[in-house]
């Protein structure tokens, strides 16, 4: 097949393309640089040069490809009109990729006991009430002719497989104990995330491709941590003792920005992946995210 992927040189879309260009199908991918041109190159996909503000390439790609996979971007809305416009009355799959945050909790590091499943009714953040009405103008394109996809990963941990090598959460965190000495987390650290490692992942954007219905969305999750656990292995794994410290949540923004802090570091997003696993067959079995942190990929 032929697939088109934006976000090439990034972290999922590099995972993916990369994955399809080695099971044997023709991908292209969009860059917005020579560099990264040359980055897509080394993992098997074409290069595509241009942005997602560059609706005419979007569309070209997108009519030339038999799948189109966007994963550069959960929020931008031209890119997304540009590429299913083109494609519609094609029946031509388009999996997109979205993020759970959209039911996250703030929290200010505290737990929260609220869990959601594809099912469940939710309230966006004012932060992610965006987010979820692109989700839903993606999914309207079920009645114009397209096979639109939803792929909505929770926190995502592990080596990428393409030219985009690092996730955010984790890489934040022991970016931040190196530096500090000790791992530390927002507030008290007890607010949870699930998680999927991005060789799970990876796997499920192929099974979407192959056998998910319109207007299908899928969590992405094989697990949850709470950042506190999550800081304790990070000075396991750095071989500092003690336990992890408490940081004000002015300290975490002056680290990560408030965003990032309040939406991603100290709420909680806690997902199950029930479709997923019941309609796609999709088996997670990578290890999980305390053994990757202290025996994986981030000790190496
Ligand atoms: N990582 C996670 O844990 C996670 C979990 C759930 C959802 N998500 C969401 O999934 C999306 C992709 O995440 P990621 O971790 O793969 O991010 P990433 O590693 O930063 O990759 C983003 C990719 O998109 C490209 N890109 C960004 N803006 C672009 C633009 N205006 N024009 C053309 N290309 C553009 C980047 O190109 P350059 O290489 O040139 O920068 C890069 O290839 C994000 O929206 C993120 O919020 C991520």
């Amino acid at each position: 097949m032929k697939i088109f992927c934006t976000g090439a040189s990034g972290y999922i879309g590099g995972s993916v393309g990369a994955n399809l260009a080695a099971a044997g199908h023709q991908v292209t991918g969009l860059v917005r640089s020579p560099q990264k041109a040359d980055a897509v190159r080394v993992h098997g996909i074409e290069p595509v040069m241009g942005t997602l503000d560059d609706a005419e390439i979007l569309a070209r790609a997108a009519q030339a490809a038999d799948v189109i996979v966007n994963a550069a971007s959960a929020d931008h809305k031209g890119a997304v009109v540009a590429l299913l416009d083109a494609i519609a009355g094609s029946g031509k799959p388009f999996i997109h990729t979205s993020g759970s945050s959209i039911i996250g909790t703030r929290s200010r590091g505290e737990r929260s006991d609220a869990v959601f499943d594809e099912d469940t009714p939710f309230t966006p953040s004012p932060a992610r009430a965006t987010r979820v009405a692109l989700n839903e103008f993606i999914l309207s394109y079920r009645d114009k002719g397209c096979r639109p996809v939803i792929v909505c990963p929770s926190l995502i941990y592990g080596i990428g497989h393409g030219a985009g090598r690092d996730s955010v959460q984790v890489p934040l965190l022991i970016k931040l104990a190196k530096k500090r000495g000790n791992a530390a987390h927002a507030g008290p650290g007890e607010n949870i995330w699930s998680n999927v490692h991005i060789d799970d992942l990876v796997p499920l954007y192929a099974l979407a491709i192959d056998k998910a219905p319109a207007g299908a969305f899928y969590f992405a999750e094989n697990g949850e941590t709470s950042m506190r656990e999550a800081c304790v292995a990070i000075n396991r794994m750095l071989g500092f003792s003690g336990p992890p410290s408490a940081m004000t949540m002015q300290e975490a923004a002056a680290e990560w920005g408030e965003g990032t802090t309040e939406d991603t570091m100290a709420s909680n997003s806690r997902v199950r992946a029930r479709r997923a696993r019941a309609e796609l067959g999709w088996q997670p079995k990578a290890r999980g995210l305390i053994e990757e942190i202290e025996q994986g990929c981030y000790r190496e």
